[in-house]
């Protein structure tokens, strides 16, 4: 029998709950160096938008990945830094990049926390010399000493890079999406192909690709 478009709605009207249900992505990879807590992340997100950690103070990460365009600099072909430079590609949207094996275009960097580190120090990007200045803010500012003393145990004088990096890391490990249609129709099938073979239904239903989830 020939189903028609027309059949299929209406079938799909009478499926179960579970078919309608949000199906979310797999669970976010966390390092096992660089656990998450509220305050980490917090921390993260406030650094990820702070201007002062570039040369002119008007340049944050969140410049070119900004939340209201995807966390990218949309429609911009080249991205736009510090004295309006650019670089020689746009930014990636930082949505989803927790997933990344590696980081980058052409994945030459090996984690978020790696990731974080280069921005600053980028002539076009942040055009820090170095990151000495950034240590100087944060181990000079009373609500960064006490946020990093709350996430790190650290005190004035002791914060280093590193902590600004795991912090980074771990907001943009909260920058997730993972709800529309495609992905609703993906993740099941993609764990369906992982687990099991199809049955007849599914394949039926998948090789006209419609979202049918796995069982
Ligand atoms: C001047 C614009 C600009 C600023 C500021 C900037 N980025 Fe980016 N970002 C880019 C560009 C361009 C790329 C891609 C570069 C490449 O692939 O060579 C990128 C790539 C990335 C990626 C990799 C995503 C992927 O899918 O591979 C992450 C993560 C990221 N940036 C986070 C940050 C963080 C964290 C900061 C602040 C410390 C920051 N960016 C500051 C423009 C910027």
């Amino acid at each position: 029998m020939k189903l028609s478009i027309p059949v299929l709605i209406i079938c799909g009207l009478f499926l179960p709950p579970v078919f309608a249900r949000d199906l979310g992505l797999p669970e976010v990879p966390i390092p096992e160096n660089n656990p998450q807590t509220p305050a980490k992340i917090a921390l993260g997100d406030k650094l990820f938008h702070d201007t002062k950690f570039s040369s002119t103070g008007e340049v944050s990460c969140a410049t070119c990945h900004e939340s209201a365009k995807g966390f990218t600099d949309s429609p911009l072909v080249t991205s736009r830094g510090v004295n309006n430079q650019t670089g020689t590609r746009n930014a990636p949207t930082v949505l989803n990049a927790a997933f990344n094996k590696t980081q980058f275009w052409d994945g030459r960097s090996p984690s978020l926390e790696d990731q974080s580190q280069h921005p600053f120090v980028n002539p076009v990007e942040m055009g820090l010399v170095d990151h000495q200045s950034i240590l100087e803010t944060v181990n000079g500012d009373d609500n960064y000493i006490a946020a990093f003393k709350e996430v790190f145990g650290t005190n004035a004088g002791d914060i280093t890079m590193d902590h600004v990096t795991l912090a980074i890391a771990s907001f943009e490990r909260t920058v997730v999406a993972g709800d529309s249609p495609w992905d609703r129709w993906y993740l099941p099938a993609r764990k369906m192909r992982s687990t099991k073979r199809p049955g007849a239904v599914s394949r039926f239903f998948w090789s006209r690709g419609v979202a049918f989830p796995a069982m």
